[in-house]
C-alpha cells in the first residue's frame, strides 16, 4: 500500500485523515469496521471475511495472529481490541486480579480505585489490548440479579464517584497515552432494573426514574470524558435498548453533549431478530441499530450481511454507515493506532504485569474492601501477641480461589484459554493468609465442613439459542455429615473458629440470577453445626452479592463482609482478624433479613403504608453505609450552614477506644416537603476521616446546593426551594444520623 495516502500522514489533522480514509472504503469495508467480533473464533473469518474493525476475547497467540492478517488487508486499518478487564485483567494469565467492583465499592475511595484502574490499564495496555469493558455503572437494586457483583453498589452519588475514579485510571493521559485504554461505561442504561433478578428482562423504568437514580453516574462519566458507552440488554417501554433513539442521541449525545463511540452488548442487534422478535430480520436489525446511533456492532456477525442488505433494500442510507464508522475512525486515529497499533509488547509484560508493586497495591484495596458487620462482645480483634492459640479455618470458601477471585478472572467461564486459571501461588486465600500472618507458635487447622454445589448439566441442553455453550448448573450439594464432623471437631478443639462461607462463581454473572440469598449446600448446617460447639465463631462472608444469614451466622461473635476481595484477600482477612489493620469498609449496599423483602435499597420513596410485612419487618438486616470499626466513634454537635450556594455541616466526632478508627462521614439530604413523591433521603457528600484513639475532631463537608435537587413529575432535574434537612452520620440507618434543617430560597 502506497505510505502517501493523506490518510497515513499523522502530520495532518484527525478530520482530513478520516475523510481521505472514508473516501476510499467499499461497503463491506465500512460495515466491517462497525463489528466487534468474538475472537475465540475463527480469527481469519472475522478479519479477512467479515473485515472487522474490532475483537473481543482474544487469546494472546490469537492477538498476534490477527495483527499479521490486518496487515494483509487492503487498507490495514488497525483493529480495536477489547476485553473484560473489569477488575484486573482477567485473562491474562499471571495479571493482577483486584476485589470485585462490588468489593472495591466497600471502600469508599475514589482514589484507590483510581490507582487500581490506572495499573489495570498499564497491565492489559501492554498485552495489546486497547479497551476494556468497565466500569459498570449499573444500580444493584434486586440482588438475586446475577451481577451484583460487578456493580458499585446501590447508591448513584457512590457510584458516579468510583466510576468517575475508574474512568480516569483507566484512560489515563487520555487517547494518545499508549499505557491508557478506553474505559466503557455500561450497562446504558437501566440494565439493572430487572424483574424477579432475572437478567435481560424488561426493565419496567420510565423516563423520569431513569433520571432520578438510573442516569446521574452516566451523565458524569459522559461530562468527564469517558470515551465509550455500551449498551444494555433490556428494553423498556417495549423499546430495545439498541433501537432506543431517545436515549442515544436525545440524552446521551444531545444533552449531555458525548462525542465518543457507542458499542451494543452481545448481540444486541441479532438479539432483536431472534430474542426480542421486534424486526423480522437482520437487514431491518441493522437499520434500526444504525439510526438509532450504534457504532460498535458487539458480536452480531449477520450485521456485515445485514447492514448492506439493508441499504439495498433503502433501509438505511451509506450516509449513515459513513456516520458510524467515522466515529470508529477518528477514535483510531485519535489514539495513534494507525502509527503505533500498540501490539502486545513481551519486554513490558514482564516489566509490569502482576509485579509487587501491583500486588501490593491488591493488598492495600482488599484491605480496604472489608466490612466488620458483627463484633458483638469484642471477639475481634484476636490479639497476636497472647500466647498459644489454636484457630480452626472451616467452610468451603476458606481455600477456594475461584471464589476469592470471583467472576470475569481465568477459569471463571468467558474464556478458554485459561482453563486452569491464575496461577495457584498468586492468590492467598484466607487458610494461605491465617498461615502466614499468626506468630509460629498458634496451631491453624483446617476444615471444608461443607460444599457448596454440584455442577449439573442444564437440562435444556448444550447451547443457547444462539449456539454458545450453555454452563451447567449448581444445584446445592447435599449436607455432608462427615465434612460436618470433621470441621466440629477441629471447632471444639479451636480457641476460635473461623467460618468462610459464601457462594461460588456458578452462582454470580449472567444468566446466572439466583433465586434466592440463602447459602447453598451443606453451608447453613455447617454454621449451625460450629455454633452449637460453643467456640468463638467468626462469620467470613466470602460471596459475590449479599447473603440472608441464619440465626447461627447472626448470632456469632463477629461477622465480616469480604465480597470476593482478589489475590491478596486471604491475607488481608487473617489480618483483620488478628487487628493488623483497622476495619474501614462500609456497606455499598444494604441487605435484606429474607429475600422477599426486597428491594431494600435505602433512598425509598416516601408514602408506602406502614414499616412492615405482616409476618417480618420491612427493616434491612444490614443498611446502604453501615460498617464497624475497632474503635467506638460518636458523631456531636452538627450545625449546617448555607452559602454561596453551598451547604456545609461541621460535626465532631469522638473516638471513644484504644485503636485508631477510619470514618466515612455520610451527608444525606432530605427534602422536606416536595412537588413529586421523592426518596426518603440521599447520599450527597461524604468524607473519609482519621480518627485517632481517644481523639475529638471537628470537620467539614460541602455540598453544593443544587445536588439538593429532584426530578419533577415531567422529568426536570431541579431544586425546589424551601426546608431540607442534612442527615450526617456513620450509615443510611436513621438512627445512625444527627439532623440539621436548612433553607434554600
Ligand atoms: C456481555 C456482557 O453483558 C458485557 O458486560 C460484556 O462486556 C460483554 N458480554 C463482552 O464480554
Amino acid at each position: 500500500m502506497p505510505a502517501d495516502f493523506p490518510y497515513r500522514d499523522p502530520a495532518l489533522p484527525v478530520n482530513e485523515r478520516v475523510d481521505d480514509l472514508l473516501a476510499r472504503m467499499t461497503l463491506p469495508e465500512k460495515v466491517g469496521q462497525m463489528l466487534q467480533l468474538d475472537a475465540r473464533n475463527d480469527v481469519k473469518e472475522i478479519v479477512s471475511e467479515k473485515l472487522a474493525g474490532s475483537i473481543l476475547h482474544t487469546s494472546p497467540a490469537k492477538m498476534l495472529e490477527a495483527i499479521d492478517l490486518v496487515a494483509k488487508t487492503r487498507l490495514q486499518i488497525p483493529l480495536l481490541t477489547a476485553e473484560d478487564c473489569i477488575h484486573g485483567h482477567s485473562f491474562w494469565p499471571g495479571a493482577t486480579i483486584f476485589p470485585t467492583q462490588l468489593a472495591m465499592a466497600a471502600t469508599w475511595d475514589p482514589e484507590l480505585v483510581e490507582r487500581v484502574a490506572r495499573v489495570t490499564a498499564v497491565e492489559v495496555a501492554a498485552t495489546g489490548i486497547h479497551q476494556t469493558f468497565s466500569p459498570v455503572l449499573c444500580i444493584a437494586r434486586d440482588l438475586r440479579w446475577g451481577r451484583t457483583d460487578e456493580t458499585f453498589g446501590e447508591d448513584p452519588f457512590l457510584i458516579g464517584e468510583l466510576g468517575t475514579a475508574m474512568v480516569r485510571g483507566y484512560q489515563g493521559g487520555g487517547l494518545s497515552d499508549p499505557t491508557g485504554i478506553l474505559a466503557t461505561a455500561k450497562h446504558f442504561a437501566g440494565y439493572s432494573e430487572t424483574q424477579g433478578g432475572r437478567d435481560a428482562s424488561e426493565a419496567d423504568i420510565s423516563p423520569r426514574k431513569l433520571r432520578s437514580w438510573f442516569l446521574p453516574p452516566f451523565e458524569r462519566v459522559a461530562r468527564e470524558g469517558c470515551q465509550v458507552f455500551m449498551l444494555g440488554y433490556q428494553s423498556m417501554d417495549g423499546v430495545p435498548i439498541t433501537a432506543n433513539r431517545w436515549l442515544l442521541n436525545d440524552v446521551l449525545k444531545e444533552e449531555w453533549g458525548f462525542t465518543g463511540t457507542l458499542v451494543t452488548d452481545w448481540d444486541n442487534v441479532g438479539r432483536m431478530v431472534w430474542e426480542q422478535k421486534v424486526c423480522a430480520d437482520y437487514a431491518e436489525a441493522a437499520a434500526l441499530a444504525v439510526r438509532a446511533g450504534n457504532d460498535l456492532v458487539m458480536t452480531t456477525p449477520g450485521f456485515f450481511e445485514g447492514a448492506q442488505e439493508a441499504i439495498e433494500r433503502g433501509l438505511l442510507s451509506e450516509e449513515e454507515i459513513d456516520a458510524a464508522v467515522r466515529r470508529i475512525l477518528r477514535l483510531k486515529f485519535s489514539m495513534g493506532l494507525f502509527e503505533n497499533p500498540r501490539a502486545p509488547d513481551p519486554a513490558r509484560q514482564r516489566e509490569v504485569i502482576g509485579v509487587a508493586a501491583h500486588q501490593d497495591l491488591n493488598l492495600e484495596i482488599a484491605r480496604r474492601s472489608l466490612v466488620l458487620l458483627r463484633n458483638g462482645d469484642g471477639v475481634l480483634p484476636l490479639d497476636p501477641t497472647k500466647d498459644f492459640k489454636r484457630i480452626a479455618i472451616i467452610g468451603p470458601n476458606a481455600d477456594d480461589v475461584s471464589a476469592q477471585l470471583g467472576d470475569w478472572a481465568g477459569d471463571s467461564g468467558q474464556v478458554d484459554w485459561m482453563p486452569d486459571g491464575h496461577p495457584r501461588e498468586m492468590t492467598e486465600t484466607v487458610l494461605d493468609g491465617f498461615r502466614a500472618v499468626t506468630p509460629d507458635r498458634w496451631d491453624i487447622t483446617h476444615a471444608r465442613g461443607a460444599d457448596i454445589e454440584r455442577l449439573v448439566p442444564d437440562p435444556e441442553g448444550a447451547t443457547y439459542p444462539d449456539g454458545q455453550p450453555r454452563p451447567p448448573i449448581s444445584q446445592g450439594a447435599p449436607v455432608d455429615d462427615h465434612l460436618i464432623d470433621l470441621a466440629r471437631a477441629e471447632a471444639i478443639r479451636a480457641d476460635y473458629a473461623v467460618v468462610v462461607v459464601g457462594d461460588t462463581v456458578n452462582l454470580t454473572g449472567e444468566h446466572k440470577s439466583t433465586a434466592t440469598l440463602e447459602l447453598q449446600g451443606g453451608q447453613i448446617a455447617l454454621l449451625d453445626a460450629i455454633a452449637a460447639t460453643k467456640t468463638p465463631m467468626i462469620v467470613v462472608l466470602l460471596n459475590s452479592k449479599p447473603c440472608v444469614l441464619p440465626d447461627s451466622a447472626l448470632n456469632a461473635a463477629a461477622v465480616i463482609q469480604a465480597f470476593n476481595p482478589g489475590m491478596r484477600g486471604g491475607r488481608a482477612i487473617a489480618e483483620l482478624i488478628l487487628g493488623l489493620i483497622e476495619p474501614t469498609g462500609r456497606m455499598p449496599l444494604s441487605v435484606p433479613r429474607h429475600v422477599g423483602q426486597q428491594p431494600v435499597y435505602y433512598n425509598q420513596l416516601r408514602g408506602q403504608h406502614g414499616t412492615r410485612y405482616a409476618d417480618l419487618t420491612q427493616d434491612p438486616l444490614f443498611v446502604f453505609g453501615e460498617g464497624l470499626s475497632y474503635a467506638p466513634v460518636t458523631y456531636d454537635d452538627l450545625s449546617v450552614s448555607v452559602a454561596d450556594d453551598e451547604v456545609t455541616a461541621v460535626v465532631t466526632l469522638t473516638n471513644t477506644g484504644s485503636r485508631p478508627s477510619f470514618e466515612t462521614i455520610q451527608v444525606y439530604v432530605s427534602d422536606l416537603v416536595t412537588s413529586v413523591t421523592w426518596a426518603v433521603r440521599e447520599l450527597k457528600a461524604y468524607r473519609q476521616v482519621a480518627v485517632p484513639a481517644g481523639a475529638t475532631i471537628t470537620t467539614e463537608v460541602t455540598l453544593p446546593t443544587s445536588a439538593c435537587s429532584l426530578v419533577t413529575a415531567d422529568g426536570r432535574r431541579v431544586v425546589e426551594p424551601g426546608d431540607f434537612e442534612l442527615q450526617v452520620g456513620r450509615s443510611s440507618r436513621d438512627r445512625d444520623l444527627l439532623k440539621a434543617g436548612f433553607r434554600i430560597s
